[in-house]
């Protein structure tokens, strides 16, 4: 082809082959927009250099293999992955695929496109099926997208009681405590338009009780709603503090979007707050609060936080980053009352010391929603279990907090954004005679600007390898038990996690 030709359609001159290394990103700036190129071999793909879903620069994620050996490009922020030949969305938390744009290798040199691929619409499936969500979170709403982008062409009902469209809760402890009551709401997870063009139908009620049997579910407002398929995605719910006082007014759990609302409508930034709990939740809440000011004590029955997670070094530096940043911590200790006549005026442990506040936040944990839901196999706590398809009985399936799955003779109940994403996709796949692998286990926290990442299942450990500067918040665990590696944590290691995060024995292979 002539360069007139390339010209012609839209194509630009942008590096020489030889200067693109195999196996690496590099970001580029193609009529105007930002594009990656990723070599693997011979192969050259471009992509869009912005992730979909917050915009993260894909140039410093990372590019690999998946252990079936298909190429694939991560997300540094959240660990999406998308197929490296056309971008589309192999694992969330984006929600969307990567554009990919037009190659081609000319005399040594590598030409893009402008014009992005179009992406080919999936065949119309399931016309007169009807699927059932029950729970508009973060499974539901995945489900409810993964079913459209696949093609099914049924009718979508989703249920959630909650009054708004479905938002991002994770950021209602890393972002929305700093606004006031008007301002603290939490991101939509897609905007009003995206339910109405893709038929997703949401109603906003509660759900009363569901019958697997008839797969038939009552509303409080004693509508009855049937799906040929039905996923149970009602998430959680806080763990009950169950001490004398803890009904008080000013005692508050942070979970929904309206529990936002309230606390950072009410707390104001020259109140003292006692938070019980230093769980992920309770720390970053603690790290918000304090970013306004707001004086922070920490009750906490552990002397450090986040031991059993994350083990004793970076929990110890964590409890070093708050107090740096002025949270007290009351540690070994445990609330026994919360007192008060007509509202909390502090809490009450158990050798007595009263410790006075103006408001009370709570983070215990969760308890699976699951009460609505008659029969069904559960696990100690209610959660649902279900096998790797997310099934639990014919046509019904549950994903997210909701769920425990079953791997073999284990059964794993995973508390996290990703994985309630990974399930409620998953779900949406097995409804539509697929199949896929689910990814293990990231998570993320972030508190006072410092992000750790976690993958594992949540399996116990008895040693830790440390890896750089855990002073610096610049380091990789590597979590152990009877010498096999059983997890890993991380910060500022974002590319080695994205690849940890789809191979993780392959990367644990390649680290020293
Ligand atoms: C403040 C906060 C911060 C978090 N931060 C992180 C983080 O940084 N990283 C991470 O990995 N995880 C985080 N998590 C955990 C993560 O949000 C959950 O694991 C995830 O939301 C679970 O998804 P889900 O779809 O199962 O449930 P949810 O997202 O909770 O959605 C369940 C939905 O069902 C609705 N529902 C429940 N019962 C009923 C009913 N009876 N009738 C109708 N609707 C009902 C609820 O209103 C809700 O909309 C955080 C959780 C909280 C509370
Ligand atoms: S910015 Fe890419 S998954 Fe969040």
């Amino acid at each position: 082809m002539s360069g007139s030709g390339i010209q012609a359609m839209k194509l630009h001159d942008v590096v020489a082959l030889d200067e693109l290394e195999s196996g690496k990103i590099r970001s580029f700036s193609v009529g105007g927009r930002s594009v990656v190129l990723v070599r693997d071999g011979e192969a050259v793909y471009a992509l869009a250099g912005r992730c979909p879903h917050k915009d993260a620069p894909m140039e410093q994620g990372a590019f690999c293999h998946t252990a079936e050996g298909a190429g694939v490009i991560v997300c540094p922020w959240h660990k999406a992955v998308f197929d490296v030949a056309d971008g589309s969305l192999k694992e969330p938390v984006a929600l969307d695929s990567l554009q990919s744009f037009p190659v081609e290798l000319r005399d040594g040199r590598v030409w893009v496109g402008e014009v992005p691929h179009k992406r080919s619409v999936p065949e119309a499936k399931q016309q007169n099926e009807h699927v059932l969500i029950l729970g508009a979170g973060a499974a539901g709403v995945t489900a409810a997208v993964t079913l459209r982008q696949e093609g099914f062409a049924g009718t979508i009902t989703m249920v959630t009681e909650e009054k708004d469209l479905p938002y991002d809760r994770t950021a209602l402890s890393k972002t929305v405590l700093l606004g006031d009551g008007s301002s603290a709401r939490a991101p939509a997870l897609r905007d009003e338009n995206y339910y109405q063009v893709h038929d997703i139908h949401i109603v906003h009620a509660c759900l009363r009780s569901f019958d697997p049997m008839t797969k038939m579910a009552t509303l409080t407002n004693d509508v009855e709603l049937f799906g040929d398929h039905v996923l149970i995605a009602t998430g959680s719910v806080p763990r009950a503090l169950n001490i004398p006082g803890d009904h008080l007014e000013g005692v508050f759990a942070l979970h929904r979007e309206h529990d936002a609302e309230v606390i950072a409508a009410r707390v104001q930034d020259d109140h003292a707050v006692t938070i019980i709990g230093a769980g992920f939740v309770g720390l970053e809440v603690a790290s918000l609060l304090r970013q306004r000011g707001v004086g922070v004590t920490v009750v906490t029955p552990t002397n450090i936080p986040l031991e059993r997670h994350l083990g004793r070094e970076i929990g110890i530096r964590l409890r070093q980053l708050h107090e740096e940043n002025g949270v007290a911590f009351v540690s070994d200790a445990h609330a026994v009352k919360i007192y008060g006549e007509q509202r909390a005026e502090g809490v009450e442990l158990s050798d007595g010391m009263r410790l006075p506040a103006a408001f009370i936040l709570f983070g215990a944990g969760v308890v699976p929603a699951s009460e609505p839901v008659m029969g069904l196999e559960r696990d100690d706590e209610g959660a649902i279990i279900v096998d790797e398809r997310m099934q639990a009985a014919p046509g019904v399936y549950a994903a997210g907090d909701v769920s425990a799955t079953r791997y073999g003779e284990k059964v794993y109940r995973i508390e996290h954004w990703r994985h309630a994403q990974a399930q409620g996709r998953q779900a949406a796949l097995s409804m539509m005679g697929k199949t896929s692998r689910l990814p293990m286990p990231w998570f993320w926290t972030q508190q006072f600007g410092k992000k750790i990442e976690v993958l594992g299942w949540g399996e116990a450990f008895d040693s830790v390898r440390l890896k750089g500067d855990i002073r610096g918040f610049h380091f990789l665990a590597t979590y152990m038990q009877g010498g096999k590696a059983v997890a890993v944590a991380g910060a500022g290691y974002a590319a080695e996690l994205a690849r940890a995060a789809v191979d993780l024995e392959a990367f644990l292979n390649e680290e020293p």
